[in-house]
């Protein structure tokens, strides 16, 4: 196992971050793979999360059988309360670098904001072509934090988003993946390769909310989540700083930031 592999975390954890995530739709997040799929087909969600796509697979492909599987026991256990009366859909715990299933077994696979996090995302890709049927299609999207945009310039949030980015690289990830993701997908024998992007942007009211926390002097979340590191918050100083900083940012009618680019990539297999 490479070094970067044995070092592999998912950065956000099972905690707040999945909130987040619940809110996620096929119809919504995985439009661009979901008009290629038909009633009948075979799909498998790689690193579904809580699985708020996955169900929603489920019913585009249904009488097709959907899997989601991830590597976090959290993540499957949500995921499991949403299988309801469908008789298609079903979860389990397994990595992307060691699929439990045959090859050339599904017809579509589905890989959502995973690639960002592994260390190997090559490897990882190799083997979602291996269980894909020929002919089969892969959609895969990730994120790339290169077009973090904040108006008006705050230096606090900024630091928020260097201290996570910075975690991220420390757990084995990569938040610059997305721009690599259509050369990941090449190099796996992937074809008529695709990319669209869309941009995400933070809700002020929301992070306003969440700054909260922070004025509070409650940093428990904003450790968890990467966002504050411990010589901030051990540092009176410092967090003075960033309170005032983002009580300013908070405080402008017109602020807001854009996090993140996604890149949304499909390709078939010969
Ligand atoms: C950002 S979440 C995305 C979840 C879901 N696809 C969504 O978009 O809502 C990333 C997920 O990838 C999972 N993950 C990380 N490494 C993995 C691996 N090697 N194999 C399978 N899942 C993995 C994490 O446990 C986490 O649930």
């Amino acid at each position: 196992m490479s070094d970067r592999k044995s070092k592999e975390t998912y950065t956000h954890g099972y905690k707040s971050a999945v909130r987040n995530q619940q809110r996620r739709t096929a119809e919504d997040q995985g439009a661009f793979f979901i008009r290629h799929l038909r009633p009948g087909m075979k799909i498998l969600d790689c690193g579904c999360g809580p699985g708020t796509i996955t169900v929603g697979l489920a019913d585009v492909v249904d009488p097709g059988q959907v899997v989601g599987i991830d590597t976090g026991q959290e993540a499957i256990d949500l995921a499991n309360k949403l299988i309801g009366e469908r008789k298609n859909l079903k979860f389990q715990t397994g990595s992307v670098y060691e699929l439990p299933f045959p090859d050339n077994h599904f017809d579509g696979v589905l890989i959502h904001k995973v690639l960002e996090h592994v260390a190997e995302p090559e490897t990882a890709m190799m083997e979602v072509a291996r269980v894909l049927k020929p002919g089969g299609v892969v959609g895969a999207r990730s994120t790339d934090q290169g077009a973090l945009n904040i108006v008006p310039w705050s230096e606090a949030i900024n630091d928020i988003f260097d201290n996570l980015q910075d975690r991220w690289e420390k757990n084995g990830g990569n938040p610059f993946f997305g721009r690599l993701q259509q050369s990941v997908m090449r190099k796996s024998g992937l074809e008529r390769l695709e990319t669209s992007h869309r941009v995400e942007t933070a809700n002020p009211d929301e992070w306003r909310r969440a700054f909260e926390n922070i004025w509070n002097g409650d940093y428990e979340e904003w450790l968890s989540r990467g966002f504050l590191t411990e010589d901030q918050v051990s540092d009176p100083a410092q967090m003075t700083k960033v309170k005032s900083d983002l009580k300013a940012f908070a405080a402008d009618p017109d602020c807001s930031f854009v996090t993140s680019v996604d890149y949304e990539t499909t390709g078939w297999k010969p």
